[in-house]
């Protein structure tokens, strides 16, 4: 018996790398998914490749709460419910020290994983029947420092707060809520941050971060969705306020 069957899931930043294995995962085991990003092609594409009875989409950028309320209105219209939601949109900032660091690419890249998580989840929540499970894609560097990186890595510390007080918040409705710390993961978001941070091709750039893993290798987007399955199923009732790592020991 699968885990997600016939729940619903909103899954943002949903039509490329882990979003989408994500959406790909909870489909193949009977879920229904809402997929919200910005690319509308991508989003259309990832809707046919699963299937309009299983999945639709809608362009929403997180930064706008008016955007995301209007989004959620439409899964819910749709759907009903949201028994999982996958807070997972991101973008990685500039690779530069902090004295070298623009602000207001600072300010867009707290905006885009804090704010834009928040956004998801005020939204959200009124449509989660109790006993749902709501999860964050952080990263392992929400656990850990990283250099050149400081906007990526204090928004997904900052993804840690805004979860363990949901966390809090909704644990009388048996709601869990827990993050996700992915570790270096084969999706072009990392390859391009590899090939910013090292100034090497994609291939030598990979090796280089192989060798700051413990088990020596990326991650593939389909095992951080493994992970979310976890936490989106009935299997995982008693974990919430957790970090969960998924690094191949990098945070360790
Ligand atoms: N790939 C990795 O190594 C890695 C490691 C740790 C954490 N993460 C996190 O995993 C998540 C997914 O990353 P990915 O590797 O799949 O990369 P990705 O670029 O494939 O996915 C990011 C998605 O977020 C969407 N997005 C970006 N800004 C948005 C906004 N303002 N509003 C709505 N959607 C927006 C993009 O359209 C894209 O679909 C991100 O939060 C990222 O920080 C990735």
């Amino acid at each position: 018996m699968s885990v997600v069957r016939g729940k619903v899931a909103l899954i943002t930043g949903g039509e490329s790398g882990i979003g989408l294995a994500t959406a790909r995962l909870f489909v193949a085991e009977g879920a229904r998914v809402h997929l919200v990003g910005l690319d509308e092609a991508r989003l259309a594409a990832a809707v046919e490749e699963l299937g309009a009875a299983n999945a639709f989409g809608s362009v929403a950028d997180v930064t706008d709460e008016a955007a995301v309320r209007e989004a959620t209105r439409l899964g819910v219209d749709r759907y009903g419910r949201y028994d999982v939601v996958l807070s997972n949109a991101g973008t990685s900032g500039e690779v530069a020290k902090i004295v070298d660091y623009p602000a207001d690419v600072f300010t867009r890249t707290l905006h885009v994983h804090v704010l834009g998580a928040f956004h998801v989840l005020k939204h959200a929540i009124p449509h989660v029947p109790d006993g749902g499970s709501i999860i964050i894609t952080s990263s392992v560097v929400g656990l850990i420092g990283f250099g050149d990186l400081s906007a990526y890595v204090a928004a997904k510390h900052g993804q840690v707060g805004l979860m363990r007080s949901a966390a809090k918040e909704l644990a009388g409705r048996r709601i869990r809520v827990n993050t996700l710390h992915p570790g270096p993961t084969s999706t072009t978001f990392q390859d391009d941050i590899e090939m910013r941070a090292t100034r090497l091709d994609r291939e030598t750039a990979a090796k280089t971060f192989d060798g700051i893993i413990p088990l020596g290798r990326h991650s593939t987007p389909e095992e951080i969705a493994q992970a979310a399955l976890y936490l989106a199923s009935d299997a995982s009732a008693m974990v919430t306020s957790s970090t969960f790592a998924i690094d191949g020991g990098m945070s360790g």
